[in-house]
């Protein structure tokens, strides 16, 4: 005899059929699900429905509130300043977390930032910080704590706790052609966000060739959808939506990122690192409440080194330790002389990845010094024979693999448009 309130067939039979489901059964099939009672299959073929035939913002939201009561919530409530986190949907070479959250601790505000590794051909937050000798990113939530107190920002593991129903989801959706369902996509980042406790969150929706959404309609409804999620949750939410059709930066890959990361802390590096990073700190300072505060004198007067520096160090890291570099490296050529006016995120991205930078399975070990240095942006002149792209790798068998994915990444113009590419294409808040 089956103590349970509901049947898994009928509520995917009301999904099919483009009906909507009720609180009861929301908070039915998730915790059920978690519990091992919802088959496997079922949830494949509930996720498949709502891909197909969407949820309303009623459904979404009680669908992320069951995904979060079926873990812990952290509260940060204790420590004596506001707390501020930011959110990327991943993208080719996004590495500004890193310098991003000493920044904003910098200027008076805690960054709780909980992070995961790289899958596929977008890099993974902790696998670039693992790149610096020492640096642990699993720490517990007492040691979370005193970092926030003591240094102001912390970036590390989420613990097995939170949102434990995501897990097994997305696990699940990353096998049945269900991840790009946007209630999905936006429950599974917003319970996450909501159940770690911050108090305001700035969402960083990338656009392009390189990131989830390929078009900026989706992308504006995956942001509005995730904007209205967190405010109704009493978090103060705002998106940015950036480009990502070339990478962020000039390079694409751990350490590389790394050492991008603090010639920007160090008051140099690209200036599109720089202006996505002061954009996005902008916001998470004015959502906590310290608008009056601008982050770019904590760049300019070095108290964001300084911050990093206290950041790596409390998590057993060395911010003095030269970084690894991969063994090997072959130097792309620029085919032509003109203007670059297009260099593609995804082929880059996909290229470091081959070159050992990401991984294809879980369990893989990724290359400390693996990936792609550019030489050039879109906008730049070039000239025939001179150096585009370096490959980094460890094991040069991959290079022909990389060299592979980079074909017809390049387009260079007699004549093109000479400006950068705009970075930040829209900005969505609260309705
Ligand atoms: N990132 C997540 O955490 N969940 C998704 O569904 C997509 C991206």
């Amino acid at each position: 005899m089956s103590a349970e309130t509901h049947d898994a067939v009928d509520v995917i039979r009301a999904k099919r059929d483009g009906g909507r489901l009720d609180d009861a059964q929301i908070d039915w099939v998730v915790d059920a699900y978690t519990r091992g009672v919802v088959a496997d299959e079922q949830m494949s073929a509930l996720a498949m429905a709502i891909l197909l035939n969407g949820m309303d913002r009623a459904e979404i939201a009680r669908w992320t509130a069951a995904m979060i009561a079926s873990g812990e919530r952290m509260d940060f409530s204790s420590l004596s300043r506001p707390t501020a986190d930011k959110h990327s949907t991943g993208g080719v070479g996004d590495k500004i977390t890193l310098p991003l959250a000493p920044l904003v601790a910098a200027c008076g505000v805690a960054v709780p930032q909980l992070s995961g590794r790289g899958l596929g051909h977008t890099g993974g937050t902790l696998d670039k910080l693992e790149a610096i000798p020492g640096w642990r990113a699993a720490l517990s939530n007492e040691e979370m704590m005193r970092q926030l107190e003591d240094v102001g920002a912390v970036i590390c593991q989420a613990g097995s706790g939170l949102a434990p129903a995501d897990r097994k989801l997305y696990a699940l959706r990353d096998v049945t052609g269900t991840v790009e369902a946007i209630p999905l996509i936006a429950s599974s980042i917003m319970s996450k966000k909501i159940a770690e406790g911050t108090g305001a969150l700035v969402l960083d929706v990338k656009v392009g060739s390189g990131a989830f959404m390929k078009d900026l309609d989706r992308a504006t409804e995956l942001a509005r959808t995730m904007v209205a999620l967190g405010t109704d949750a009493g978090v103060r939410t705002v998106a940015l939506l950036t480009d990502m059709s070339t990478p962020l930066g000039l390079t694409a890959g751990n350490a590389l990122e790394v050492r991008e990361s603090v010639e920007v802390l160090a008051g140099g590096g690209p200036p599109d690192v720089v202006e996505l990073t002061l954009a996005l700190a902008r916001e998470m300072l004015q959502a906590a409440g310290r608008g009056d505060v601008d982050p770019a004198d904590a760049l300019a007067d070095g108290r964001a080194m300084d911050a990093w520096r206290r950041m790596i160090a409390a998590q057993g890291g060395d911010p003095d330790a030269t970084l690894p570099v991969a063994r090997e490296t072959d130097v792309v050529l620029a085919p032509a002389d003109g203007v670059l006016v297009g260099l593609d995120a995804l082929a880059v991205g996909v290229a470091a990845w081959r070159l050992g930078a990401g991984r294809a399975r879980k369990e893989d070990v990724v290359q400390a010094g693996a990936g792609v240095e550019l030489h050039a942006k879109p906008g730049a002149l070039v000239r025939a024979g001179e150096p585009l792209m370096t490959l980094h790798t460890d094991t040069p068998e991959r290079f022909a693999r990389a060299r592979e994915a980079l074909e017809g990444a390049v387009t260079i113009a007699p004549e093109g448009d000479r400006r950068a590419v705009p970075l930040v294409l829209g900005r969505i808040a609260a309705d």
